[in-house]
C-alpha cells in the first residue's frame, strides 16, 4: 500500500498564495496618511487685513501663544497631533487597510476641524477664539481624543494635572487674543 505523502507541490501553492494576498494586502495600505500641502489661512474674529495696528498686535501675542505652548506641546504631541497636524506617526499596524483607511479619514476630518500643524495660530473651521474655546471643551467633556483612538494609544488620555496645563494655556491665550483687540480699540464679543 503506497504511503501518503505530503503534497509537496499543493504545499508550495499555499505557502506562495499567502505571501502573494499579505503582499497585496500590505500594498493596499500604503500612500500619505495626511496631505501636507498648504494650509488655509488661519481665522480670526476680526480679521487684521488693511488693520496694520491689529496686524501688529496678532503677530506678537502669536509669538507669545506659540513660546506658551511649548511646555504643553508634549501633551498636544502625544493626544492630538496624529489627527491634527500633517505629521501622523505610523505605527506599524496602519499599514493595515481597514486600519488606515479609517484613520486617514479621521486625519482628513480632524485637520478640516483643526490644524495645528504650523502651530499659533492655527487652521481650521473657526476663529481662533473658537477654535481655543473647543479645545477646551472637548478636552473637558471627554470627546478629544476620540474614544477609537485611546483603544490603542491609552497614554493620550489627558486627565488632572495634564489637563489643568492645558485648560490654562487655552484661557492664558484667550486673554492675550482679546487683550490684543482692546489696544487696538476693537474689543471682540465673548465667543
Ligand atoms: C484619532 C483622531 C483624533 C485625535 C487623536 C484627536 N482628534 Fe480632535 N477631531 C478628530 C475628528 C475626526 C474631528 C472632527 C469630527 C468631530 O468633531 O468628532 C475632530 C474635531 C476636533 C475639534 C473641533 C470640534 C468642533 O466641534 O468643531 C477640536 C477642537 C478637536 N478635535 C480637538 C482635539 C484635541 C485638543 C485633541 C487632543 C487632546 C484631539 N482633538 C485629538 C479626530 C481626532
Amino acid at each position: 500500500m503506497a504511503k501518503k505523502r505530503p503534497n509537496l507541490a499543493l504545499m508550495i501553492v499555499v505557502v506562495v498564495a499567502i505571501i502573494g494576498i499579505g503582499h497585496f494586502v500590505m500594498s493596499m495600505g500604503e500612500g500619505p496618511l495626511a496631505e501636507s500641502g498648504p494650509l488655509p489661512e488661519p481665522k480670526w474674529s476680526r480679521p487684521p487685513a488693511g488693520l496694520p495696528e491689529l496686524q501688529v498686535a496678532l503677530d506678537s501675542i502669536s509669538y507669545v501663544i506659540n513660546q506658551s505652548m511649548q511646555p504643553i506641546e508634549p501633551i498636544l504631541e502625544r493626544s492630538c497631533f496624529d489627527c491634527h497636524t500633517n505629521r501622523p506617526k505610523e505605527p506599524w499596524y496602519y499599514g493595515l487597510p481597514g486600519i488606515r483607511q479609517m484613520i486617514a479619514d479621521h486625519v482628513e476630518e480632524g485637520r478640516e476641524h483643526l490644524d495645528m500643524s504650523n502651530g499659533f495660530p492655527f487652521s481650521g473651521r473657526g476663529t481662533q477664539l473658537d477654535l481655543l474655546h473647543e479645545i477646551y471643551e472637548e478636552v473637558d467633556e471627554g470627546k478629544m481624543p476620540l474614544s477609537s483612538y485611546l483603544w490603542l494609544h491609552s497614554d493620550a488620555r489627558i486627565e488632572g494635572a495634564t489637563a489643568d496645563s492645558l485648560f490654562d494655556w487655552v484661557q492664558e491665550s484667550e486673554r492675550l487674543i482679546k487683550a490684543a483687540y482692546e489696544q487696538v480699540g476693537l474689543p471682540v464679543e465673548e465667543e
